[in-house]
């Protein structure tokens, strides 16, 4: 049974045809080509967190290939009345061919997936973000080519985004600079485990420096709404301005697994330049989500 909970359930190799599959079922879906593997397959999407990419997304895809999608909220089902995850787990793997989770506690999508009998896929956790660095390595490949032996710069938070990039460095073998204010660092065992070059600064000035990626991510995420006045002071250096984007590469991009505060994490200017790719890496959700359940279905 293979289960996405993070990048590193797929190897180098999987992560990278994933990506080419991601590219041709992107054309063959903008080329009208109806292709319909999950014919009558049924994916459980359990949000305990609000969505608008990942549900569309999610939904859509298992529509164009054939099947069905149900959303299930902790407002009306017994999971959210306290349901142990484990039974949750095997009724509703019962009666569905795969299942979605956007939670907190990233423990508990591994609960689910011990117990469930189809592949489950990690929507967004406190700690791990995995289908948002498949759309986003898409996007990479799709404009510049192999991110292989490239430096990506995370400016901000270290969190569940970035923690899926130090998996993707490892994954794919880029380097990976992360400026986040003091305190702010991702968790000290995820970047130990990691092969990859993982630069930690605290000045985004110096850590942009030769990059061919700038990403950033909301100050507060989901979960941490009480602490957005604390953060909006001690992130106040870390705005992602055109000043910023001239200090890296040339040709380096911008992306923002969006929602986007302007003003915030990035200035309203960036979001809109040509080096923007935030609207393309948000439709890629699609179409990389669309080869991860095509993938998961076939080698399950
Ligand atoms: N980027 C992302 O996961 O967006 P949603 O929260 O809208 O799903
Ligand atoms: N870090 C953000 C990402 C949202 C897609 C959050 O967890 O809220």
């Amino acid at each position: 049974m293979r289960h996405f909970l993070t990048l590193k359930d797929l190897s180098t190799s999987e992560l990278n045809q994933l990506i080419d599959r991601a590219i041709e079922l992107k054309r063959m879906h903008k080329a009208g080509e109806v292709y319909e593997p999950l014919k009558n397959q049924v994916l459980a999407m359990i949000f305990d967190k609000s969505s608008t990419r990942t549900r569309v997304s999610f939904e859509s895809g298992m529509v164009q290939f054939g099947g069905g999608a149900i959303f299930l909220s902790p407002n009306d089902t017994q999971l959210g009345r306290g349901e142990p995850v484990e039974d949750s787990a095997r009724v509703i793997s019962s009666m569905v061919d795969m299942v979605m989770i956007r939670t907190f506690d990233h423990n508990m999508v591994e609960r689910f997936a011990d117990y469930s009998s189809v592949p489950v896929i990690n929507a967004l956790t406190d700690d791990y973000h995995p289908c948002q660095l498949l759309a986003d390595m898409q996007t990479y490949v799709e404009q510049r080519g192999s991110i292989e032996g490239k430096t990506v710069t995370w400016i901000g938070d270290g969190n569940n985004m970035c923690h899926s990039y130090i998996n993707a460095a490892d994954r794919l073998g880029f380097n990976l600079n992360i400026a986040t204010p003091e305190g702010y660092e991702p968790r000290a065992d995820i970047v130990a485990e990691a092969d990859a070059q993982i630069t930690l600064f605290n000045n985004p000035e110096d850590a942009v420096k030769n990059s061919d990626l700038i990403v950033t991510d909301v100050w507060a995420s989901m979960g941490q709404e009480e602490e957005q006045k604390k953060r909006e002071v001690a992130f106040a250096d870390f705005q992602v301005t055109r000043a910023l984007m001239a200090k890296a590469n040339d040709d380096a991009l911008f992306m923002h697994c969006l929602p986007a505060h302007r003003g915030e994490e990035v200035s309203a200017e960036v979001m809109d330049d040509s080096d923007s790719v935030v609207w393309q890496e948000a439709e890629n959700r699609l179409h990389a989500q669309k080869a991860l359940i095509e993938f998961l279905h076939t080698n399950s």
